[in-house]
């Protein structure tokens, strides 16, 4: 059977596919993002294919592939790359790589939160040329203080690396969580409560956008990518968050209305910002206006990026593939409800 891989894995992981007794595996050769074209013309009789969030997974690259295939497996969380009711109505089975990043985009989530209210962007570029001053450079204490002894994290979504990032939270002092959900979802005061135990946390309630920003001192945006959240995070969200907050986005550029994130910014209606993931990605250079926008850290999509969360995600992303060409349960199939 025929598989296509569109980027080299490493070798912890390669040898699994390479070395299968009854596989003739085709990997994009080089180290960049697989040319569309050379995906085309390889995808014909494929039983399986595995992609990354720079590939679509559309109709023509099915189409192309035709009816041999059982499988497309993406090495990523999200998949608004991929086509789900396109997939489903053809009967190819979707695999993708859930829990085992959770933990590595919490870290980064907590990391960024401190380098936004430390304004680390300012203070990495201008030293060493620098004059101590008892007020310079100071942003708002992540860390609850004896006179302000309560804190309020916020999320836009309320998934499984928000959880986790609320589970960091608490020792720095977070005593309120609040959070947003996908409108179509009932609320669940009930699970809500159980989730507050668990953490021990005074409260988690879900509220609407604008009382998440009057009240949060620190946004984390976790909601998965797509039309329904684009830019669910725009001027008038902004406008409304106290001027002591950071938000922080670790999911997805388009969330985030990138031109209004820099005017708040600049005009000081947040203290600060970090962003794993911008607009345009990954197109995009030094003049993107959150690059240029005053205390925002912005990293290059890196929210998964260590060693061992890599090597699961690759490994969970082709033992998805191989199962789902052999018809066996799949260890992460997204199922076509979502
Ligand atoms: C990363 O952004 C992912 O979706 O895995
Ligand atoms: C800080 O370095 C201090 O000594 O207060």
């Amino acid at each position: 059977r025929k598989v296509v891989v569109c980027r080299d894995l490493g070798p912890d992981v390669m040898p699994t596919l390479l070395n299968h007794p009854e596989l003739e595996v085709i990997v994009w050769p080089e180290n960049s993002s697989c040319d569309r074209k050379w995906l085309l013309e390889n995808a014909p009789g494929a039983s399986g294919i595995l992609v990354l969030l720079s590939e679509k997974v559309n109709a023509e690259l099915l189409d192309a592939a035709g009816p041999n295939l059982r499988v497309v497996s993406t090495m990523s969380v999200g998949y608004e790359h991929a086509d789900i009711p396109e997939l489903a109505k053809r009967g190819v089975k979707f695999g993708y790589t859930p829990d085992v990043l959770t933990d590595a985009v919490a870290d980064l989530s907590i990391m960024l939160a401190l380098m936004a209210g430390r304004n680390t962007k300012e203070t990495t570029e201008i030293w060493p040329n620098f004059v101590w001053s008892p007020f310079a450079f100071c942003g708002p204490q992540l860390s609850a203080t004896s006179t302000s002894p309560t804190r309020t994290a916020g999320f836009i979504g309320f998934g499984r690396i928000a959880q986790a990032t609320l589970a960091r939270l608490v020792p720095f002092g977070f005593t309120h969580c609040l959070y947003t959900a996908n409108p179509s979802t009932p609320p669940n005061p009930a699970a809500d409560a159980q989730v507050a135990a668990k953490y021990g946390v005074k409260e988690v309630r879900r509220v609407d956008m604008a009382e998440l920003a009057r009240e949060s001192d620190v946004v984390f945006v976790l909601a998965p990518g797509g039309s329904k959240t684009y830019h669910i995070v725009n001027e008038e969200f902004l406008k409304q968050m106290k001027k002591t907050a950071v938000l922080v986005n670790t999911s997805r550029g388009t969330l985030v209305d990138s031109d209004a994130l820099a005017k708040a910014l600049h005009e000081g209606w947040l203290y600060g910002a970090g962003i794993d993931v911008v607009e345009g990605e990954p197109n995009v250079d030094e003049n993107h206006p959150l690059v240029k926008a005053p205390r925002c850290v912005v990293l290059p999509h890196i929210g998964s990026a260590t060693t061992e969360t890599r090597i699961g995600m690759a490994t969970l992303a082709v033992n998805n593939l191989i199962n789902g060409i052999f018809g066996r349960p799949m260890p992460a199939e997204l199922s076509v409800s979502r």
